[in-house]
């Protein structure tokens, strides 16, 4: 059903930030959306509402089939349950943080952000006015793990939230149900609200997922359908309250806090949601094809790389190599141009991120290059 001979030429004649950002020549792995064509379901209502010319103001929110289609959805895939009234909607994730963190949290209290993470969280906690807290996770046996001797110091000394991304960006990890119950236990002894991002939770590769929001009845979630159906520019996302207070603060918030989504990408949403999933699992199958290529080909640089759970970023850790900066390093010598994983909070120092929902003989190509220049065979390894 997908278009698997989608290739980079179509991808570039989007003219968007993929594919725009470097010469040609470059391998570009670092945005975070796929180079698959977009779902047919999707596709057809979007062209559906272009013929509709359906470009004026959205409707409100509770009057658009978004929360309805977005409630189901939860339910029957993701395993939380909010009803309609529950779900409202946002222009983008982000917005979210900042609007949740500025209203639904202690008043200038600190921000706990579990690290490898999203860099625009930082930017997002900033614009809140508050301060991040980073607090490391550990890596344990199956990978990352949440510090909850850290996150429990952080909430003691005052933060009065934590920022959680789950599935991780840029690690992959799906939290399991034992430590994420037991952030709740702290979120309740410290009264401090999670917030937890689930944006890349419908691109898991295995079954069994915790939506943390089915542990706290104080949750925010953050979900959205643009980034596993490949529409992130449409603007659409979702803000999910388990609690009805937090609900009712947000109803009062003004138009310029929380306004801006796009009719395109609502109508985009209902359709991914209600039609999409037969699409997803085709992505899915086709992501982890190209997951299974990476962890073939890193395997030969002996860099202990973890295979991500839910999504098409992986996370390389490549301190071995004693880089100043690996990305920068990558790029001069191997044209692969990777996200630099300082970006992702200073636990990222020394990683790098690369985004692998691309062609395979792309991929394939990028890897080749990466690999060989960093066993030494071409490039200056040690440089930066
Ligand atoms: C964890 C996470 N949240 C949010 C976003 C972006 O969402 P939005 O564009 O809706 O703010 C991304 C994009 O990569 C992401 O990885």
């Amino acid at each position: 059903m997908i278009d698997l001979d989608w290739d980079l030429e179509r991808s570039r004649a989007r003219q968007n930030k993929r594919w725009t950002q470097f010469d040609r020549d470059i391998i570009d792995l670092t945005v975070a959306e796929m180079d698959l064509p977009v779902p047919g379901p999707v596709l057809a209502a979007v062209q559906d509402a272009v013929r509709r010319q359906a470009f004026g103001y959205p409707v409100a929110d509770e009057l658009s089939e978004v929360p309805q289609a977005a409630s189901e959805w939860l339910a029957e895939e993701h395993g939380l349950s909010a009803g309609p009234d529950r779900i409202r909607l946002l222009p983008e994730l982000m917005r979210g943080v900042t609007m949740s963190v500025t209203h639904l949290t202690r008043a200038g209290s600190p921000v706990v952000v579990p690290t490898p993470v999203y860099g625009r969280f930082f930017d997002a906690i900033g614009v809140a006015g508050r301060e991040a807290v980073q607090v490391p996770m550990r890596t344990g046996e199956h990978g990352y793990e949440l510090d909850l001797d850290g996150i429990e110091r952080a909430l003691r000394a005052g933060a009065g939230s934590v920022l959680l991304c789950h599935p991780g960006n840029p690690t992959g990890r799906v939290l399991e149900r034992g430590p994420l119950r037991e952030l709740a236990a702290l979120a309740a002894r410290y009264d401090a609200k999670v917030i937890s991002d689930e944006i890349h939770a419908p691109l898991r590769y295995e079954p069994g997922f915790t939506p943390y929001g089915s542990l706290d009845d104080t949750a925010v979630t953050l979900i959205s359908a643009t980034k596993a159906w490949n529409f992130p520019g449409l603007r659409c996302g979702l803000i999910v309250f388990s609690d009805p207070g937090d609900a009712r603060i947000w109803a009062k918030l003004p138009r310029a806090a929380v306004g801006g989504m796009s009719p395109l990408g609502m109508t985009a949403t209902v359709a991914a949601f209600r039609d999409g999933r037969p699409w997803l699992r085709e992505a899915v199958r086709f992501l982890d094809g190209n997951r299974k290529l990476v962890t073939e080909a890193l395997a030969a640089l002996d860099i202990g790389y973890v295979e991500p759970q839910a999504g098409y970023l992986a996370w390389l850790d490549l301190r071995r190599f004693g880089l100043a900066d690996p990305a920068a390093h990558l790029l001069q010598w191997t044209g692969v141009a990777t996200t630099t994983g300082a970006d992702h909070g200073a636990a990222g120092n020394g990683f790098v991120r690369l985004n692998f929902a691309t062609p395979p003989g792309v991929l394939k190509e990028a890897l080749d290059r990466i690999t060989a220049c960093l066993l030494g065979r071409t490039g200056r390894p040690g440089d930066a």
